[in-house]
C-alpha cells in the first residue's frame, strides 16, 4: 500500500469541484485518508514548488496558489502514487485523457485543478509539508 499528496488547486476550489473531483478520486480505488482546506502562505507556495524556482512560469504558479484556499490530501492505495498520476491526466489539459480529472475540469496547462506527487520521495516531502502523522487516518 502507497500514499501519494494531492492538491485540489484554487481554480478547483473557486468553482465548487471538490466534490466532483473526489468522486473520480474514489472511484479510481483511491481512499482520501486526511484532507483539509486551508489557504497557502507566499513562503508555503514556494517552498512547495521550490523545484521550478528556475522556471518562466514560476512567479504565476505561486501566485496562482495562494490566490484562493486550496484542499490539500493524502490519498492511499495500491500504486498510489502512480495511479492518481493516470486519474490526473497530462498537465495540459488539452492533452488529457478521456475520463481523466484535468480533462474533465481544467482550464489551462497553469490551471489545472490538482497536483499529485511524482515519486515516493516527493510524496513523503510533501505529505510531511503539509500533515503530521497523527492526522492521516488509514483504514
Ligand atoms: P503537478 O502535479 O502540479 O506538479 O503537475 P505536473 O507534475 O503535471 O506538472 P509539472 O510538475 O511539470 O508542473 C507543475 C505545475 O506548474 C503544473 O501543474 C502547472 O500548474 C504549472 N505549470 C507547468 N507548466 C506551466 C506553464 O507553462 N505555465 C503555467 N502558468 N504554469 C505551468
Ligand atoms: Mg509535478
Amino acid at each position: 500500500i502507497e500514499r501519494t499528496f494531492s492538491i485540489l488547486k484554487p481554480d478547483a476550489t473557486q468553482r465548487n469541484l471538490t466534490g466532483g473531483i473526489n468522486a473520480l478520486i474514489e472511484a479510481a480505488g483511491l481512499k482520501i485518508v486526511a484532507q483539509k482546506r486551508i489557504q497557502m502562505s507566499l513562503a508555503e507556495a514556494r517552498r512547495f514548488y521550490a523545484v521550478h524556482k528556475e522556471r518562466p512560469f514560476f512567479g504565476e504558479l505561486v501566485e496562482f496558489m495562494v490566490s484562493a484556499p486550496v484542499v490539500v490530501q493524502v490519498l492511499e492505495g495500491e500504486n498510489a502514487i502512480a495511479k492518481y498520476r493516470e486519474v490526473m491526466g497530462a498537465t495540459n489539459p488539452a492533452q488529457a485523457a478521456e475520463g481523466t480529472i484535468r480533462k474533465q475540469f481544467a482550464l489551462s496547462v497553469g490551471e489545472n485543478s490538482v497536483h499529485g506527487s511524482d515519486s515516493a520521495d516527493n510524496a513523503k516531502l510533501e505529505i510531511a509539508q503539509f500533515f503530521s502523522e497523527n492526522e492521516i487516518i488509514s483504514g
